[in-house]
């Protein structure tokens, strides 16, 4: 492929991301025939597409502005709520994204453990433009076919019955909240006072909305919005003796646990944990939720984390990955749960979009498979068994761990130097837990190879802890 210019021949989606000086991926319907880039500068001219001239809007993504001058505005417009790492990031394929002057990164974060398929996924592509040109958003007050398909993937690749759908992680868990108490409510007629109150665990993560937040262990993130949600308990992830005395019929309205905990630090659930979960709620007429926000759809190497397990919820969370990228969200119910559910009862404008639906449709349909779960599990085990050759002796090195891709490195020390060092050496790479644990989400079809680079990077970043801790 040329270096500086490339021409667009079809009227529909042609990817020029092989350029090597062009940072900027297009997939669109071409009009404009030609698109010419400036070598050196990486700035796009003279092409419209879909209505865009695609110079404008590379030049307001901020290609052809330096990083500096693009943080230095973000400082003025946007409120502050990211510590963001210093990258702008312009442009991706496959496991690599490129910053605006074109260095490129190997990215073991997905969006956070969301580009399941890496970037530009030719499949994902197609779906996305092929539904934006039939249609694209209706509402919930019709019908639509992609909303219908995937809730039907999703019941049939699962335990579940039926399937809401919302636009992000929080909003599932939200969702549940409200399924739990109308449950109670439903299934206790006569009680004087159903059961509202949740158990969430130490480490867990549950979102930041109002419901969720109150679900959400860390005392930081929910004192200065207080009041939240009343008649939550938390209690230690995994002690079975601490929850049997908190999980009470009449009162118990749900539980809610990650199988695997991701922001909280990569913290595994035993078997018995989550037997011992499943069978007291049952006891107690309580409703399990699991959370596989982060860790579901084929992270772990299983489609659903808790497969791993052999042990079923009645209400199943899933967000970040579904849509490859666009905003999703969905709650899986058995039919007992979705029985108490009536019209009104809950709703949103944008959720379970023909756009974002079909969009998941090709992530579903790609990640489900035998093969590809496969490798996933074996990619996991490979990384796992290189980083404990390659940084396992290092002092600093508490523990390595995880279920398929989705891995931690716990460090005695805060791991914020080695995610400098690391982007520095062109590896990206988020922290989790108290800011000591290093967090590998890869995108699923990242290769050997690539794991390989990854690793040799954090190798050689890891001396820069030792100057640090002195
Ligand atoms: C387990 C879990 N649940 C819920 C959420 C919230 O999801 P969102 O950020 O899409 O609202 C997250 C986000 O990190 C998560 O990891």
């Amino acid at each position: 492929m040329p270096n500086a210019m490339s021409s667009i021949q079809s009227p529909l989606q042609m990817s020029i991301s092989e350029s090597t000086n062009l940072r900027c991926r297009i997939s669109l319907e071409g009009r404009g025939n030609v698109i010419k880039f400036n070598n050196g500068v990486k700035r796009a001219t003279t092409v419209s597409c879909l209505g865009v001239h695609v110079a404008d809007s590379c030049e307001s993504v901020g290609v052809g502005k330096s990083s500096k001058e693009v943080m230095e505005a973000e400082k003025k417009v946007l409120v502050g709520t990211y510590a963001r790492m210093p990258a702008v990031l312009v442009s991706g394929k496959g496991c690599k994204l490129y910053d605006v002057e074109g260095r490129e990164y190997l990215d073991m974060t997905s969006g956070i453990a969301v580009n399941a398929l890496g970037h530009g996924d030719d499949d994902w592509v197609k779906a996305v433009v092929d539904q934006a040109n039939l249609l694209t958003h209706v509402s919930n007050v019709y019908y639509s076919i992609p909303q219908i398909e995937l809730a039907k993937r999703l019941v049939a690749s699962s335990f579940a019955d039926r399937v809401f759908f919302t636009n992000s992680g929080t909003e599932a868990n939200e969702a549940a909240i409200k399924f739990a108490r109308k449950f109670q409510r439903h299934s206790n007629p006569d009680a004087k006072e159903p059961a509202t109150e949740f158990i969430a665990f130490s480490n867990c993560f549950h979102g930041r909305t109002m419901g969720a937040l109150a679900l959400t262990s860390k005392e930081h993130y929910r004192s200065p919005f207080e009041p939240v949600m009343p008649g939550v308990t938390f209690v230690e992830y995994g002690n079975i003796e601490a929850t049997k005395k908190l999980i009470r019929r009449g009162k118990t309205a749900a539980v809610f646990v990650e199988p695997i905990q991701g922001e909280g630090g990569i913290y595994s659930a035993t078997k018995e944990f989550l037997q011992f979960l499943r069978s007291t709620c049952d006891d107690a007429g309580a409703l399990l939720v699991f959370d596989e926000v982060q860790c579901g759809l084929g992270r772990t190497g299983y489609l659903w984390a808790h497969k791993f397990y052999g042990v079923f919820p009645d209400i199943m969370t899933l967000a970040k990955p579904l849509a490859g990228g666009l905003p999703i969200g969905a709650v899986l119910v058995t039919e007992r749960v979705a029985s108490a559910i009536n019209y009104g009862d809950h709703g949103t404008t944008f959720a379970g979009s023909p756009l974002v639906c079909n969009a998941a449709i090709a992530v579903l349909d790609k990640i489900s498979k035998p093969g590809f779960l496969a490798s996933v599990s074996m990619k996991g085990q490979y990384l796992k068994e290189t980083l404990k050759q390659k940084l396992g002796g290092n002092p600093h090195v508490k523990e390595i761990r995880g279920l398929g891709l989705i891995i931690g490195i716990e460090l005695d020390v805060p791991a914020s130097p080695l995610l400098d060092a690391c982007q520095e050496s062109g590896l990206l790479v988020l922290t989790a837990g108290k800011g000591n644990v290093v967090r590998l989400v890869p995108p699923l079809i990242i290769t050997e190879q690539e794991l390989d680079h990854a690793v040799e990077i954090l190798h050689k970043s890891f001396p820069v802890l030792d100057s640090n801790s002195n």
